[in-house]
C-alpha cells in the first residue's frame, strides 16, 4: 500500500492508500465518526464507519483528540461537498503521537496568546494559506528575475556597512572588530551589478527599529534587484512589472488560499493592470495640504495616514517620486536639475499597507558620493571599496528593495505583518 498525501488524491480514487495526518477536529455518533484531518498540504475529512472497521478501530476513532498524529489506511473517494473534492473512507487507524489538551482550541483566542503559541498556531488553515501565498511570491520572484536575465547574488549578512542609517543597526562582534547584521544588501549588489549587469538578492535583513506598528518587523526578508545601465525611470517599469507579476501569480496559483483568507480577488485583479500612477513628492505634499493635512510641510517624511491618503488617489499601487535629499540615504543620486531632491521612488500599496518598495538611481559621481558619506558621519575608509565602484568603469545604475512580508500581507489581505512570516521578530517579542 502506498503512502500518499491528499495532494495526489485524484490519482488514487477508489484505491487503498496510507496517509500520515493530524486530527484537527472530530464528530461522531454511535455508528459513524467524521474526522477533520490535515496532512500538511490539505485539510480533509476521514470517515470511519463502525460496521466496516469493527468496534476496536471505531473506539480509537472516537477517542482521538485534537492534534493527535495518526497513520490512516483507507480508500480515497470523491466528495463533491468539500473544497478539496476528496475524502478518505478509513479502514484502519494507527496512533503515532498522542496530544492532550492542545492549547489552541476552535474557540477564539487573543493575539498575544496566539503569538505565544506561534509554533502551534502555524498549523491552522489560515496560517497555512498565508505561508502558501508567501511561498508563491518567493517562487514567482525567482521565476520573474530569471526570465528577465537577472543573476541571483547573495550578499553577506555580517557586514561593516550601514546603507540605511546608523541608528537602526544590530551590533555584533566579529572577533576583535565591530560588525552589524545587514540592513540591506544593496551596496554589495551594486558591486555585483558592475560585475554581472542585472542581479537580484533575496535574504533576511535586520533593523532595530523602535516601531510597533502593523507594518514593522525587526527581522524581515527583502528582494533587492540592481541593474547596470539603468535609469530610475526605467527601473520603475521593472518594479511595476514585477509587482504585477507577483499578484497575477498568486491569483493563478493560490486561488483556494485567497478564498480561505476571504481576500477580495476583484481588487487584486486591478493591481495587475499597468502602469501604476506616478506622483512627485512635491505634488504629494501639496495634495495633502489641500486636503486638510495641516501637520505636513515640504521636507517632512510621510506617516502612514499620509501614505494611505496618497494611495487612495488610484485604485492601484502609487509611486511617489523624488523625495528631499535630507530624508533619504547617502547613496541616492541627486536630481540633475535640483540639489534638494534625489532620483528615487517609494511604491505605496493600496488598502493602507504602506510602502512596499524603496528604490533609487545611485550616485555615481565620486566627489559627490564621498561628500555624502562624510556628511552622514560614515568613514570614507570603510566605504573605500564602495567608492572604488565609481573609479573603475562606473555606469548609471538603479535598483530597489521589495519588502517580502509587507507584500505578503497586502496580497493576502491580512491585517498585520506579524502573520506574514513564520516566526516574527517584533519590538517586544523574540519568543518562540
Ligand atoms: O526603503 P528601504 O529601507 O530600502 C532599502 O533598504 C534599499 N537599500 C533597497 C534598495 O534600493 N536595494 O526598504 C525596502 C523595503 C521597504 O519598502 C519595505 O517594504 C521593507 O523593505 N521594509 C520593512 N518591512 C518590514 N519591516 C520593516 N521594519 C521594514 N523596513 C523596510
Ligand atoms: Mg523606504
Amino acid at each position: 500500500m502506498e503512502r500518499i498525501t491528499m495532494k495526489q488524491a485524484n490519482e488514487y480514487v477508489g484505491k487503498e492508500v496510507k496517509i500520515g495526518a493530524w486530527v484537527t477536529n472530530k464528530r461522531s455518533s454511535g455508528k459513524i465518526a467524521f474526522l477533520q484531518l490535515r496532512d500538511g498540504e490539505h485539510y480533509f475529512q476521514g470517515i470511519v464507519v463502525k460496521n466496516d472497521v469493527g468496534p476496536e478501530i471505531f473506539e480509537i476513532a472516537k477517542s482521538l483528540t485534537q492534534e493527535t498524529s495518526v497513520i490512516l489506511e483507507g480508500i480515497v473517494q470523491e466528495d463533491t461537498r468539500s473544497k478539496l473534492g476528496y475524502e478518505l473512507l478509513v479502514n484502519n487507524i494507527e496512533v503515532i503521537g498522542e496530544s492532550h489538551e492542545y492549547p489552541i482550541t476552535p474557540k477564539e483566542h487573543g493575539t498575544e496568546f496566539l503569538m505565544d503559541h506561534r509554533h502551534l498556531w502555524l498549523r491552522s488553515s489560515k496560517q497555512h494559506a498565508i505561508m502558501k501565498i508567501r511561498n508563491e511570491i518567493i517562487r514567482a520572484t525567482y521565476e520573474f528575475f530569471n526570465k528577465e536575465g537577472f543573476l541571483k547574488i547573495d550578499p553577506p549578512i555580517l557586514t561593516g556597512s550601514a546603507p540605511e542609517g546608523t541608528t537602526e543597526l544590530f551590533h555584533t562582534e566579529y572577533f576583535d572588530q565591530e560588525a552589524y547584521l545587514s540592513q540591506s544588501g544593496q551596496l554589495y549588489m551594486e558591486a555585483a551589478a558592475m560585475a554581472f549587469g542585472k542581479v537580484f538578492s533575496f535574504g533576511p535583513t535586520f533593523r532595530a527599529e523602535k516601531s510597533k506598528t502593523r507594518r514593522h518587523l525587526i527581522e524581515f526578508w527583502m528582494i533587492e534587484p540592481e541593474m547596470a545601465f539603468m535609469s530610475q525611470d526605467d527601473s520603475l517599469v521593472v518594479q511595476e512589472q514585477y509587482v504585477s507579476y507577483l499578484v497575477q501569480s498568486v491569483l493563478d496559483n493560490c486561488s483556494i488560499y485567497l478564498d480561505v483568507l476571504e481576500r477580495d480577488k476583484e481588487a487584486l485583479k486591478k493591481y495587475t493592470d499597468l502602469p501604476y500612477k506616478r506622483i512627485s513628492y512635491d505634488d504629494a505634499i501639496t495634495l495633502l495640504q489641500e486636503n486638510g493635512f495641516d501637520d505636513i510641510k515640504w521636507g517632512d517624511d510621510f506617516g502612514s495616514p499620509h501614505e494611505t491618503f496618497i494611495a487612495k488617489q488610484s485604485e492601484k499601487p502609487v509611486f511617489i517620486l523624488n523625495y528631499p535629499k535630507a530624508i533619504k540615504p547617502f547613496y541616492m543620486k541627486e536630481h540633475p536639475d535640483r540639489d534638494d531632491v534625489v532620483l528615487c521612488a517609494d511604491l505605496i500599496a493600496p488598502e493602507g499597507y504602506g510602502e512596499i518598495i524603496g528604490g533609487s538611481e545611485r550616485e555615481v559621481d565620486y566627489e559627490k558620493l564621498s561628500k555624502q558619506i562624510e556628511k552622514f558621519g560614515l568613514s570614507t575608509e570603510e566605504y573605500s571599496w564602495y567608492l572604488d565602484l565609481r573609479k573603475y568603469g562606473s555606469v548609471p545604475h538603479s535598483g530597489f528593495g521589495l519588502g517580502l512580508e509587507r507584500t505578503v500581507a497586502w496580497i493576502s489581505g491580512i491585517e498585520h505583518i506579524r502573520e506574514s512570516i513564520p516566526f516574527p521578530r517584533l519590538l517586544n517579542r523574540i519568543y518562540p
